[in-house]
């Protein structure tokens, strides 16, 4: 709608969405009619990011310094234990978990990522499994149930719910000790069919996002 040689009017805008605002890292998956992508995950690292405004400036810095290990063996605020590869260094950038991905399999490009931490890397993993697989469709890809392993600490966690009472048994039989928690995450999915060329789309039916499929 930008015109470099025309004003465009405010009121032709579609306005502000006054509706809920989340507090954690944003994901946008994106499709345009010419099949230009963006996958883009945003990050300030914590909720507030680091609590702190610039003087002046309104811009709330963020504390994404946490993502480096603070010293071997310490864990930080996600339970991610590091060591000197991740070590604090001039020029050099922190360990990230944001996964913002494109699929491609015969049939469909897949546009996919969510906020959440370590457990971003399982989130997107346990959907590219299921594209992989050709089983289900955009709104099913965000709201599979999940559960995520990070080495450290050595606990499988997993969302109420995500495993029947025999696959927890079985589970502790093998060694694991699962540990459940509230649900997380935040998936945005975009698809292209190739065949049909029809774009469908869906948010997790966790966060705020309002896309259901097309
Ligand atoms: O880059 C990272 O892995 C973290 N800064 C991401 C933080 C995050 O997803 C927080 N959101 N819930």
């Amino acid at each position: 709608m930008i015109h470099p040689g025309k004003a465009l009017a405010s009121k032709s805008l579609p306005g502000i969405n006054a509706g809920p605002k989340g507090s954690d890292t944003s994901h946008f998956s994106i499709i345009d009619k010419d099949g230009n992508r963006v996958a883009a995950t945003l990050s300030i690292n914590y909720p507030f990011g680091s609590a702190f405004v610039a003087p002046g400036t309104g811009v709330l810095l963020n504390n994404e310094m946490d993502d480096f290990s603070i010293k071997p063996g310490v864990a930080n605020v996600y339970g991610l234990v590091g060591n000197e590869a991740n070590a604090i260094a001039p020029g050099k950038r922190p360990l990230s978990s944001m996964t913002p991905t494109f699929l491609e399999t015969p049939d469909k490009v897949v546009v996919m990522g969510t906020p959440g931490g370590s457990r971003i890397i399982t989130m997107v993993l346990l959907a590219a499994l299921e594209v992989a697989a050709g089983t289900g469709n955009a709104e099913t890809w965000v709201g599979l149930p999940r559960f995520h392993h990070q080495y450290l600490p050595d606990k499988l966690f997993y969302e109420t719910g995500a495993f029947d009472k025999v696959t927890l048994r079985d589970l502790k039989k093998m060694g694991h000790v699962p540990f459940e928690r509230s649900q997380y995450g935040n998936m945005q999915i975009v698809v292209r069919d190739s065949t049909s060329g029809l774009f469908y789309a869906a948010s997790d039916p966790r966060g705020e996002g309002l896309a259901t499929v097309q």
